[in-house]
C-alpha cells in the first residue's frame, strides 16, 4: 500500500529525535506521499535532531512553543506559506509534565508545575485547533490529529498527573470535532497508544515494569512507533473521513483485557488443581 496522502500536505509537531512517535509519523507520511512542515519547542530545535529529519524529508523546520499561542499562529502562516495555503492534517505529538519529570509523588504535586502540565500536554492542542480555526488554515476534510494514553480511563499511580492531562485532551478532541465539523468537516480524535520507548515515555517512573507488563497483557503485544505510525497515516488518509470526536486504542488488545494467561502464568506457574 503506498500514495495514500499523494497530495496531502501536513503539519507534524514533536518529532524530538528517531524514537520519537512523531519522527515515525513524519518518515511514513513522506513516504505516502504527503509534502510536510515539521515543528517542536525552540529548545528542542537546539538540543533534538529534528533538523536531521528535515533534511532527510525535505521538510520546513518552523519552531513553535505549543504554550504560546503567537507562536502557533506564526507556524500556521508559516506552513501555509511553504505548503502553498491550508493544509490537510495535523499531528500534536506533544506531552510533558514537570511533577512527573521531577519524580514529585501525586499526593504532593506542586501545583504550578500541574498547570504546566496541562498547559504543555492538553490546553495546546486546544490552541492548536483555535489558531487553526481562526486562520482558516486547514482544508475542508482535513483531519487533526492527538496522541493520548488509557491513564485517562484508568489508574496509572506513576503517571500521576499526566493522566488529567490526557482526559482533558481527550475531552478537547470530542468538544473541537464538534465546532469543526459542523464548520469543514474538518475531523479531531486521538490515538491512546501503548507505552512506547521514547524520551517522554521512559521518564514515567517505573516505565519498563509497566511496557513490560502491558505487552505481556496484549494479545497482540505492545503497539510500536512504527505500527502507530501506520494508523496515523491512515487517520488522516481519506479511508477513514468519517471518524471523529473519538479516542481509538492502538494498543494490541490491551484496553479489552482483564487478565492474561501470561500475566496469570507469573503469579501461579504451575496449573492450579481444585
Ligand atoms: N511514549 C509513550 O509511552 C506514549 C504512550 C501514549 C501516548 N504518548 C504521547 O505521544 C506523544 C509524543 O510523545 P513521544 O512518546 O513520541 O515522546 P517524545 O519525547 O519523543 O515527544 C514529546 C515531544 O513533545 C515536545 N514538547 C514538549 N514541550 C513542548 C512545548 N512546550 N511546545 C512544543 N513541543 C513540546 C518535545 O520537544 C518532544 O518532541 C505525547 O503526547 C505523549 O504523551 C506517548
Amino acid at each position: 500500500m503506498s500514495g495514500l496522502l499523494q497530495g496531502k500536505t501536513g503539519i507534524i509537531t514533536g518529532a524530538l529525535d528517531e524514537h520519537s512517535i512523531a519522527w515515525k509519523v513524519a518518515e511514513k507520511a513522506h513516504e505516502h506521499g504527503a509534502r510536510i512542515v515539521l515543528s517542536n519547542a525552540p529548545v528542542a530545535l537546539r538540543m533534538g535532531k529534528i533538523q536531521e529529519l528535515g533534511d532527510k524529508l525535505n521538510a520546513p523546520i518552523i519552531g513553535a512553543d505549543a504554550t504560546n499561542s503567537e507562536d502557533l499562529e506564526n507556524l500556521y502562516k508559516a506552513s501555509m506559506e511553504a505548503l502553498g495555503g491550508p493544509v490537510d492534517f495535523v499531528l500534536h505529538s506533544i506531552g510533558m509534565s514537570p511533577n512527573v519529570r521531577k519524580n514529585r509523588a501525586y499526593t504532593d504535586l506542586k501545583y504550578d508545575w500541574y498547570l504546566k502540565t496541562l498547559d504543555i500536554s492538553a490546553l495546546s492542542f486546544h490552541r492548536m485547533l483555535q489558531a487553526a480555526w481562526q486562520l482558516d488554515a486547514l482544508k475542508e476534510g482535513a483531519s487533526v490529529l492527538g496522541l493520548s494514553y488509557i491513564a485517562a480511563q484508568r489508574s496509572f499511580p506513576d503517571y500521576s498527573d499526566m493522566a488529567e492531562a490526557k482526559a482533558l485532551l481527550e475531552s478537547i478532541a470530542r468538544s473541537f470535532g464538534y465546532h469543526y465539523g459542523m464548520r469543514k468537516n474538518v475531523r479531531v480524535n486521538t490515538i491512546s497508544q501503548s507505552p512506547t520507548k521514547t524520551t517522554a515515555g521512559t521518564g514515567v517512573g517505573g516505565f519498563n515494569a509497566f511496557f513490560d507488563y502491558a505487552n505481556d497483557m496484549s494479545p497482540l503485544g505492545n503497539a510500536s512507533a512504527e505500527s502507530c505510525a501506520d494508523f496515523c497515516v491512515s487517520m488522516v488518509s481519506d479511508l477513514t473521513r468519517m471518524i471523529t470526536m473519538q479516542n481509538i486504542y492502538h494498543d494490541g488488545g490491551f484496553s479489552s483485557v482483564g487478565i492474561s494467561s501470561k500475566v496469570m502464568h507469573k503469579f501461579a506457574p504451575e496449573p492450579e488443581v481444585d
